[in-house]
Formats: structure tokens, sequence, C-alpha cells
């Protein structure tokens, strides 16, 4: 295979002599952060490679003798130590959903809450991923807290929030986000400017000038929350050597309110 440049993301100066970067400047932020990977790219610019990855350390050992007995505390307490440890937008978390026939799809959310039954975000009903999630009720949450070296998947079953808790957090928005909820159809096709011209449309509506920090914009019928209740937890640490610690709770049969869970160590 001939590579016709290799640059090292451990130099933002090599990867800012990329013609790309340079015309993007708003990835140079990025740049300075340290990164862990080498990029090699093909002379006709066909073929792209991503070589060597930093290993991970992480000091902790997680193993299901040293877990809490139930995943909802477990994530409460690796939430709280991302937080602390300066993660940024912990919160956001990869949802995969599939159609009934199987034909899967992704995109982030942002994870809202956590209660007895599950985890929570808000989406627009009449979304793609609402379409997906009314014809097949299966969803996948994925956290990635690379800064810590740590992720989380949760499988399961969702169910819609009530109205009166979607309406609670609605109301928690900023005036400008309520609007933008109604203003968006979200995941259909739209037209250049089409949105701008919703949400004046949607300004007079409610009776809100521009820019307004207040104002009395109801929740949407078509707009609330979904929650993913879990039905399997994994628990992943990256060590060296690729010799990662996996921690999977599945919930046991028959278990509602109160679930019972099977903890197991599985192999990296
Ligand atoms: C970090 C991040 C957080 C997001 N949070 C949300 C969210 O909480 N709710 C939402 O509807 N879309 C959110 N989005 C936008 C979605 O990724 C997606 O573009 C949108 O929901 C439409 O998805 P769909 O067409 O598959 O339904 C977020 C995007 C990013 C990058």
């Amino acid at each position: 295979m001939a590579f016709g440049r290799i640059l090292s993301l451990r130099s933002p100066y090599a990867a800012l002599s990329h013609p790309y970067r340079t015309a993007q400047p708003f990835l140079r932020p990025l740049l300075t952060q340290r990164a862990m990977a080498t990029l090699e790219i093909s002379k006709d610019h066909e073929k792209l490679t991503v070589k060597d990855h930093k290993q991970y350390e992480t000091p902790d050992h997680l193993t299901p003798s040293n877990v809490n007995p139930s995943p909802i505390q477990q994530f409460h307490t690796w939430f709280e130590d991302v937080c602390k440890a300066g993660v940024r937008e912990p919160e956001a978390v990869s949802l995969s959903t599939s159609t009934a026939s199987g034909i899967p799809s992704s995109r982030m959310v942002l994870f809202k809450q956590l209660d007895a039954h599950g985890f929570v975000f808000y989406t627009n009903y009449t979304s793609r991923k609402s379409r997906e999630l009314l014809e097949n009720p299966n969803a996948a949450l994925l956290f990635y807290w690379r800064e810590v070296s740590r992720q989380v998947r949760v499988l399961g079953k969702v169910e819609k929030l009530t109205k009166e808790e979607s309406e609670e957090y609605f109301k928690s928005r900023p005036v400008g986000s309520r609007l933008g909820a109604w203003a968006s159809h979200q995941s259909s096709v739209v037209q250049e400017g089409e949105l701008h011209e919703k949400l004046s449309e949607m300004q007079q509506k409610f009776g809100i000038g521009e820019g307004a920090k207040e104002g009395d914009v109801p929740l949407p019928e078509f707009w609330g929350g979904w929650r993913v209740i879990p039905s399997e937890v994994e628990f992943w640490l990256g060590k060296p050597s690729r010799l990662h610690d996996r921690v999977r709770y599945l919930r046991k049969d028959g278990s509602t309110d109160h679930p019972t869970w099977r903890i197991e160590r599985l192999a990296p």
C-alpha cells in the first residue's frame, strides 16, 4: 500500500499542514488537544488509515465483586465520577434504534435523567428515532467518556414519558429552545430559510419578541421524553494491552419494580 502522506496527530503543527484542516479554521482548537492516533492518507486521497492508539491506562479495577448490585446505582457513581473528573458533555450519549425489519441507525442525544426505572432523553415524537421506537421499542444507549476511559452500554425497551413529566422538563428549557421545538419538524426535508420563517411564525403565534428571555411557550403535543428501561447494562473500563475490564448486568426474568440482576465479567 503506497501512502502519500503520514500525519502524526500528536503534533498539532503537522495536522495543521493538512490542506483540509487549514481550510477549516474551526477545527483548530481541537488540534491543541493531545491526540492519540497517526493518520495515513494515500496519494490519491482515496484511502485513509488510522494507525497506533495510545494505551488505556486506568489505575482502578472493575469486577463483579466491587460493583453495586444495582446498575442504576453503579451508573450514579460513575456519572458523578466523570462529572467530578471534568469530562466534557458527559451527558452526550449515542442512541441506537432500528426499524421493524431491523435496519439500525444511531445519533447522539442528551441524557437528562435517571430514575429507578430508567434513562430519559427528550426529542420530537415525529422524528426518525421516535418513528423507529414506535415500530420497534428496543433501544441501545452508549456513553463514552474518553478522558477517563469508561464506556457504558444500556439495552432496553422504551416507554414515552407522561405529558406531565415532559411538560415539567419543557418548562425548564430556555424560551429559544422551546420555540425551536415548535419550529422544527425534526428529520423532515427542509428548504433553505424555512426554519427561520417557521421560527418567526412561532414567535408571532406565542407573542414572543426576538431574543426574548422569557415567555409562555407550551409543550407541543409532538415533543417529549422517552425512557429506556434497562434489561442489560455493561460497564467498561479501558486497561493496557486491551485487557479491559467489563462487567455486565442482566435483569433477571420477571423482576419489574424492584429488579434483581445477574452480574458477570466479560472477556474484553
Ligand atoms: C451532542 C449532541 C446532543 C444531541 N442531543 C439531542 C437531544 O437531546 N434530542 C434530540 O432530539 N436531538 C439531539 N441531537 C441531534 C440528534 O443527534 C439528531 O440529529 C436529531 O435528533 C435527529 O435524529 P433522527 O433524525 O435520527 O431522529 C444531539 C446532537 C448532538 C451532537
